[in-house]
Formats: C-alpha cells, sequence, structure tokens
C-alpha cells in the first residue's frame, strides 16, 4: 500500500481518537454498514496499544483500517531523552506503522523516561538552543528508523526546565526548522498553558508557521482548585475558547487532519460523535474564511 502524504486530503476533517471503551459498538456498527467516510473521515490510534499484542487487539485495529484511513500518534517515543531509543520498540513501531500505511507518525516534543524507565508523564525540555539541536537530531533519527515522515506535538506542561533561552514559540519553530519535521498542534494545549502561564493563545498561535502544521489535536480540559492549575484531562467536552481557537487556526492552514482526543469521561459512540460534528463545523467555518482569503489573493494576482 502506497504511504500518504502530510497533505492526504484523505486524513482532512475531524476524526477521532480510537479508544477501546468504544471499539466494540464502533465494530459492530462497521458489520452492518451503520458507520462511514461520511459520519467520520479517519481514526488516530497510539500504536503502543496494538504492539506485540494477539488476536482481537491487532484484528480490530486492521478492521477499522479496511473502512477507514489512520493516523498514528506515539507515546514513547521519549523525544528529548538521552537515552538510546530501544531498538525492538523501534523495530516493532516501523512495522505497525508499514502495516496501517501511516502516512506520518507523531509524538511528543518532551521527555518522558529515565534511564529506560518510563515515567508515564509528558515532562517538558528547556527551551535553550542545546535542547533544540538534541531533540532535533532525536527526531531526525526516528524519522530514519521509523521511515516515515516525523511530527512532532507541542505539549500542556506545568513547570519549567529551568530558565528559558527562546520563549516557546521560538523553540518550537527553531526545533522544525532543525529537524525538519511537521507539527501537530495542539490547541487545547496552547490554551491550557496560555491560562496556567498568563500567555494570550492567539497570539502565540498567529507565531506559528502554518507551512509546518500537519495536524490539529482538541481536546477537553478543567479546572483544579486543589492544586490552582487547569488540567489538560481530555475527559471534558471541548470548551468554547477552544472552538473558536481551532475556528481561527484552521482559517490560517486551511484543510488539515483535526483529531478529538477523549481519554476519560468517554462516554457512548453517539455522544462522541456529536462533538465530532460540532467540532467540524467549527472546522468548515474556518475553512470558509481560509478559502475566502485565497480567492481574494487569487482574484488580485
Ligand atoms: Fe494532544
Amino acid at each position: 500500500m502506497a504511504t500518504a502524504s502530510p497533505t492526504d486530503p484523505s486524513r482532512h476533517g475531524v476524526g477521532i481518537g480510537l479508544r477501546w471503551e468504544f471499539i466494540d459498538d464502533l465494530l459492530e456498527r462497521i458489520a452492518v454498514g451503520r458507520i462511514s467516510k461520511k459520519d467520520i473521515p479517519f481514526f488516530e490510534f497510539a500504536p503502543e496499544n496494538y504492539l506485540r499484542r494477539g488476536g482481537f487487539i491487532p484484528e480490530a485495529l486492521d478492521r477499522v483500517g479496511e473502512h477507514f484511513p489512520l493516523v498514528s500518534h506515539g507515546l514513547h517515543l521519549s523525544l528529548g531523552s538521552v537515552a538510546p531509543f530501544p531498538s525492538e520498540y523501534m523495530r516493532d513501531l516501523r512495522a505497525i506503522l508499514a502495516h496501517v500505511a501511516a502516512p506520518w507518525h507523531s509524538d511528543h516534543l518532551c521527555f518522558s523516561g529515565v534511564d529506560g524507565r518510563s515515567l508515564h508523564d509528558l515532562l517538558p525540555l528547556p527551551q535553550t538552543d542545546g535542547a533544540v539541536l538534541h531533540v532535533a537530531r532525536r527526531i531526525r533519527e526516528a524519522r530514519e528508523r521509523l521511515e516515515r515522515p516525523m511530527a512532532i506535538e507541542n505539549i500542556s506542561w506545568y513547570l519549567r526546565a529551568g530558565a528559558p533561552e527562546l520563549d516557546e514559540p521560538d523553540f518550537i519553530a527553531n526545533v522544525l526548522e532543525e529537524a525538519d519535521c511537521g507539527l501537530l498542534l495542539d490547541v487545547n494545549n496552547v490554551y491550557v498553558n496560555s491560562l496556567n502561564h498568563g500567555f494570550d493563545a492567539r497570539e502565540w498561535l498567529e507565531r506559528i508557521d502554518v507551512t509546518r502544521i500537519w495536524q490539529l489535536h482538541v481536546a477537553g480540559h478543567e479546572w483544579r482548585a486543589s492544586e490552582g492549575l487547569i488540567i489538560d484531562t481530555h475527559g471534558q467536552d471541548v470548551s468554547d475558547p477552544v472552538y473558536e481557537l481551532l475556528r481561527s487556526t484552521v482559517a490560517r492552514t486551511g484543510p488539515v487532519a483535526v483529531v478529538l482526543e477523549r481519554d476519560s469521561n468517554i462516554g457512548d459512540l453517539d455522544t462522541l460523535l456529536a462533538e465530532r460534528r460540532q467540532l467540524q463545523a467549527a472546522y468548515d467555518a474556518g475553512i470558509a474564511v481560509y478559502e475566502a482569503a485565497h480567492a481574494v489573493e487569487r482574484a488580485r494576482a
């Protein structure tokens, strides 16, 4: 199967992260033809949930992949770490990405392990020139070993890793340039960080080079009074300000893959599909702005 490019239109619009909580329902609907690409353009899956597992688990992914395009989004590369990538993990990850013909693979701009142990958290990198060179080298190595284009995701973070030499948009821009990779722009993470750290999310987003954006994430968050922070829980509905940021971002990017991430309080598939439709309406409103602006540009040319 040919590998699709990051601009492949079969992954445009609003997809959903594939989760165990609704997989039985989804497979039943697929079996009787009660769900199709008209209801949802594509799914995003986490390859780590399918590696080294037999029987129903890989078969379920294959069944979904027969009916819907897939994009992969990983959890365990720990791109900012200093320890070498584990060979077996890289080999298995490369195989599953080839198996599903993933157009690209994404993981987080962070570190999540030390000395071979997983910390089960996404921790921020120091925003320094040295960290740019280090993580860019690791992204290029991952791309070569996985034989797949790579995109990095901006994380939500709750502490600073030392005094920054660069602010976050410059840090991300330099990594994208140095690694020559794509950006999975998590709009909710930018919004959560803007509330916790006091900056303007829209200004932050406008500093990102849209030609690097291959995919967007949206999700819900919640206020935790006990911690005095907004936490990126992926357990609530997407908030109105994040809808607005989705609309304004898509007005700049044009057609792009967007994924609704829901990891707790998942509810049933119909509820998720209803939220997806609302997000698709915001996406379509953004595309209308993008197309109107480009029509004006074309008329001037
Ligand atoms: Fe995300």
